[in-house]
């Protein structure tokens, strides 16, 4: 019987984190479980900081509310958990066991985890250790293992189509190439899918690297047709053939080693110098995580939430909540980030990994081929 329930978030904000504490606390309270949230995730479980959500009017109104009414911790590992030490210098030190003794204190019987990758890499290390942890997916990005879709995704493809239609209209008016630069490190799904919706000309993903060769050669084409404007979407992350990805060193020293950003542009100029047109580029950064949940996402959000309380009823845990093939379910979180795959080495500075990419023969790459995408290749 469990009595006493609290949640975390970890990692960058997404629409549809509000709706699934929501749904946890609703159907806690439904149960009669107390519901308790850890203020700026990772970083309240270590430092014992949270409040109780049932009952209390802050999380009355969540179902469309953008942002995370707890906080979220970003760039926190407990297991390198950043603190100063006597000398003022930052000094990383282990402080799993002061969250286990914590969880244990408080009587709280589950953690749930809203997080991505690195987030359930730490709740699943916190589950070995002890603790009884839920996890459910959460990244705009949708490149958790094992899941079709994350929560916070929808909202974020359906902000980048919007931006799309919005440069159609310009790019037609001006002749213009309009560049579209849209988040995903190693992950093309929402440049993907969002060109699709838009219907842009080209859309380049981390996962195919781009002859820009090819693309310029679409744009010549649409002009010869009587086209003289074209929309190209570039994930943060994509990158020429024999090049690499755009990045800067963020200086944190956090094991989070690289930031995205200038895809955009360098596509944006290497176009205008091949085509002749003239071409610009828009950053759509941080607009993809802000801001009201679409219906899609505020509904994934309450099943995703009611899925995990339902999981701690049942006394399933060390498990993410997952939708497959439709299907509402859940997983073991080894399953999720047990495989050592490279790019765990470099995202969130975990070791292991099992990050969900585009693959070539995605039904989404197929059907953006079908209708004229240039995909850089
Ligand atoms: O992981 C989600 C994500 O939105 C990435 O696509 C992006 O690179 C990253 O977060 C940026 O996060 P921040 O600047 O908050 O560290």
């Amino acid at each position: 019987m469990i009595k006493k329930v609290a949640i975390l978030a970890n990692g960058g904000d997404v629409a549809g984190l509000n709706p699934v504490i929501r749904a946890i606390k609703n159907t806690a309270e439904n149960n009669g479980i107390e519901c308790y949230g850890f203020i700026d995730g990772y970083k309240g479980l270590a430092e014992n900081h949270f409040i109780r959500l049932d009952g209390n009017p802050i999380s009355s109104g969540l179902i469309d509310k953008g942002g995370c009414i707890i906080g979220s911790s970003l760039n926190t590992i407990v297991f390198k958990y950043k603190i100063r030490g006597e000398d003022g210098r930052e000094i990383y030190k282990d402080v799993s066991d002061q969250c286990i003794e914590n969880v244990k204190k408080d009587g709280f019987d589950c953690v749930f985890t809203l997080g991505g990758d690195s987030t359930q890499k730490s709740a699943r290390d916190l589950f070995v250790k002890g603790m009884n942890v839920i996890g459910v997916p959460k990244t705009i990005d949708n490149d958790v293992a094992c899941t079709d879709i994350t929560f916070g995704y929808n909202t974020a493809v359906s902000v980048a189509t919007e931006a799309i239609d919005r440069l159609h209209t310009t790019a037609e008016t001006h002749h213009r190439i309009m560049v579209l630069e849209v988040m995903g490190r190693y992950a093309g799904w929402i440049a993907l899918e969002s060109a699709i919706a838009g219907g842009a000309d080209a859309a380049l993903i981390p996962e195919i690297p781009y002859d820009i060769n090819k693309v310029s050669a679409k744009i010549n084409q649409r002009i010869q047709n009587g086209k003289a404007f074209s929309v190209v979407v570039v994930a943060e992350g994509a990158m020429p053939l024999n090049g690499e990805a755009s990045t800067y060193d963020t200086g944190v020293g956090t094991g989070i080693a690289k930031n995205f950003a200038g895809a955009g542009n360098k596509v944006a100029k290497e176009l205008q110098e091949l085509t002749g047109l003239q071409a610009r580029c828009t950053t759509l950064g941080y607009m993809q995580r802000g801001g009201s949940p679409s219906a899609y996402d505020r509904v994934v959000s309450t099943k995703y939430g009611a899925k995990a309380m339902e999981l701690a009823l049942e006394g399933k845990f060390g498990v993410l909540t997952v939708i497959q093939n439709g299907r509402l379910d859940s997983v073991p979180l080894e399953d999720v980030v047990g495989n050592n795959k490279k790019l765990g080495a470099i995202e969130g500075g975990t070791e292991e990994s099992n990050v969900r990419l585009v693959t070539l023969d995605h039904e989404l790459v197929k059907t953006a081929r079908d209708v004229g995408i240039c995909l850089g290749d």
